[in-house]
């Protein structure tokens, strides 16, 4: 069992990879920064239940070299990036990882922040989701280029993130008064619950089948419509919702004139919907390779499962 560290391990996704790595029962070490434990009193809580569980902590920078050189030595053998895509300069803050791996010299697998759709075919992505994506084009390029050891992650739609946007929506939430439904019943995305997510990842980091590849996670059961998810939801409760649809033209058109996060989100929504086909499309062998394919035994859960733990009224 590799040492695991995770870098980012107190955020929305760094968090399940932080325990899908416990749950593998590797040693696993968080790197976090000193001021978070004293100024987040949720994340000094999810720390500690991580050290219950047997986690250690190790407090640091990634833009500290020297302090992070040392913490890749002693703790990671195995190193995983969960920086977050909130200010430009943590993504692109990971040329600083790919610096203290190459001085560190120790480690045989990378797995950088990316979680997401495969920044080489979102080319049409708008802003300001465009510079997100080129911050992890440029930290994909950086690490072949440097010849270090790693595994690319793209698995697409957060499930947890995006479904339980849904949940206690009878009230003010929002599907009370109808809903949007982007693109039109063919436009279909991929969503990957995020402990699925993190439990391939932790698989992936021994496999030498992913070595330098990119791993693309695509249930079959969870390429979905909006408007398909939309019915689900209309299942689930009973209900009729108003649907209204909006075009790629008219998403564009909502993005100049939202403000942050929400621009944001919608440049991903719009992004998908332009570049679906890629997503879907075949895999070349001597880039990728597709975790289904890989653990044919992981039972993923499914949108209708996951609707179903949530309180939807
Ligand atoms: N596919 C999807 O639907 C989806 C959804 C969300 C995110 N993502 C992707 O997942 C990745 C993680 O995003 P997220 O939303 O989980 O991020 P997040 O919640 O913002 O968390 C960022 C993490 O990085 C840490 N961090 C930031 N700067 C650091 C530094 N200088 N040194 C050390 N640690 C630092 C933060 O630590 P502190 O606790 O100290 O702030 C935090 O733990 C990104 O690549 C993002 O694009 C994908």
């Amino acid at each position: 069992m590799s040492r695991v560290l995770v870098i980012g391990g107190t955020g929305n996704i760094g968090r399940h990879l932080v325990t899908g790595s416990l749950n593998a029962g590797h040693p696993t070490t968080v790197l976090v920064r000193p001021a978070t434990v004293s100024s987040d009193s949720d994340k000094a809580k999810f720390l500690n239940s991580l050290k219950a569980r047997g986690a250690s902590v190790v407090y640091g920078d990634m833009n500290d070299h020297g302090n992070l050189v040392e913490a890749i030595k002693q703790h990671g053998e195995v190193v995983i990036s969960a920086v977050g895509h909130g200010r430009p300069e943590e993504l692109d803050g990971q040329l600083k990882i790919l610096e203290a791996i190459k001085k560190a010299g120790t480690v045989k697998r990378f797995v950088p922040s990316e979680f997401g759709c495969d920044v080489e075919h979102a080319e049409r992505t708008l802003e300001p989701a465009k510079s997100m994506i080129k911050s992890k084009l440029r930290v994909r390029e950086a690490i072949r280029a440097a010849g270090i050891p790693h595994t690319i992650v793209c698995s697409y739609w957060a499930m947890g993130l995006l479904l339980s946007a849904l949940a206690n929506s009878g009230g003010d939430g929002p599907l009370s008064t109808g809903v949007e439904i982007f693109g039109d019943e063919n436009s279909r995305a991929i969503f990957v619950d995020e402990r699925d997510m993190s439990s391939l990842v932790i698989r992936a980091v021994e496999d030498p089948r992913t070595l330098d590849k990119v791993m693309y996670v695509r249930p079959p059961t969870n390429i979905c419509s909006f408007a398909k998810l939309v019915h689900m939801v209309e299942k689930k409760t009973g209900r009729t919702l108003k649907r209204h649809y909006v075009s790629e033209q008219e998403i564009a058109k909502k993005i100049q004139e939202a403000p942050f996060p929400l621009n944001f989100q919608l440049a991903m929504v719009h992004s998908t919907l332009v570049h679906a086909g890629a997503c879907e499309g075949a895999i070349d062998p001597a880039v990728g390779v597709e975790a289904t394919r890989l653990y044919p035994d992981v039972k993923y859960v499914t949108m209708e499962g996951y609707l179903d733990s949530l309180c939807i009224i």
